[in-house]
């Protein structure tokens, strides 16, 4: 866990410097705006994301959310390659999101696959089991303490059979299902979770 929090620590000042300047009348407003956690941007490697993806064995007809979206590529991945039928990301930071469109535009994504997309800025530690309801698949790449705030919200929205990822941290002692190791560069740790009944 300790390896993981320094490599974070490490990339920290990277994503915070990309951060929109914050004006003095903002500056309030913007300090409510912020998550409670504040999670760099990371992204996973495309090999990872497969793996993910996999594990999780994302299908036609399925829909994705990934929480903390970053550029996008998770969700991106999930409609282009594993035929979800709708990518849903989430980031709080409106830069990330400027990435999402410019990923979509780079990789010349076909108008279907465009319409199953939607990127959305909020924040993930506001959601409410709500949310879930009509979720298949749930992918993270973030800290343990935002998993572990999530945990019960997802336990709670989440229906029978839908599937949690995570790359590189657990849910604490909810134990999870399957657990692979995908080395890119590093070793990264990919965790699944299935919902077996509702609420748990
Ligand atoms: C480690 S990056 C992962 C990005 C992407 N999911 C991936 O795996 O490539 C974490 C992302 O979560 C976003 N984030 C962090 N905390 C968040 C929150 N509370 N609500 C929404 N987005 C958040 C950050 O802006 C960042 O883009």
């Amino acid at each position: 866990m300790r390896k993981f929090a320094l490599l974070f620590a490490g990339v920290a000042v990277a994503g915070l410097a990309s951060y929109p300047a914050v004006t003095a009348e903002d500056k309030d407003k913007k300090k409510d705006d912020r998550p409670d956690i504040v999670v760099p941007f990371v992204p996973t490697k495309d090999e990872v994301v497969k793996a993910m993806l996999k594990l999780a064995a994302v299908k036609e007809g399925d829909t994705v959310y990934d929480l903390g979206c970053g550029d996008g590529r998770i969700t991106i991945a999930a409609v282009k390659d594993f035929k979800a039928k709708r990518g849903l990301g989430i980031d709080f930071n409106p830069e990330r999101l400027k990435d999402c469109e410019k990923r979509v535009k780079d990789l010349k994504l076909t108008e279907d696959e465009i319409k199953k997309l939607t990127f959305k800025q909020g924040d993930v530690l506001k959601m409410t089991p709500e949310d879930f309801k009509d979720v298949d698949v749930v992918t993270m790449y973030l800290l343990p303490d935002v998993n572990l705030k999530l945990r019960p919200i997802l336990q709670k929205g989440l229906k029978p059979g839908a599937r949690i990822v995570s790359h590189d941290f657990n849910m604490g002692d909810w134990k999870e299902d399957k657990m692979e190791k995908v080395t890119v560069d590093r070793e990264h740790t990919v965790y699944l979770w299935t919902i077996k009944e509702a609420g748990k």
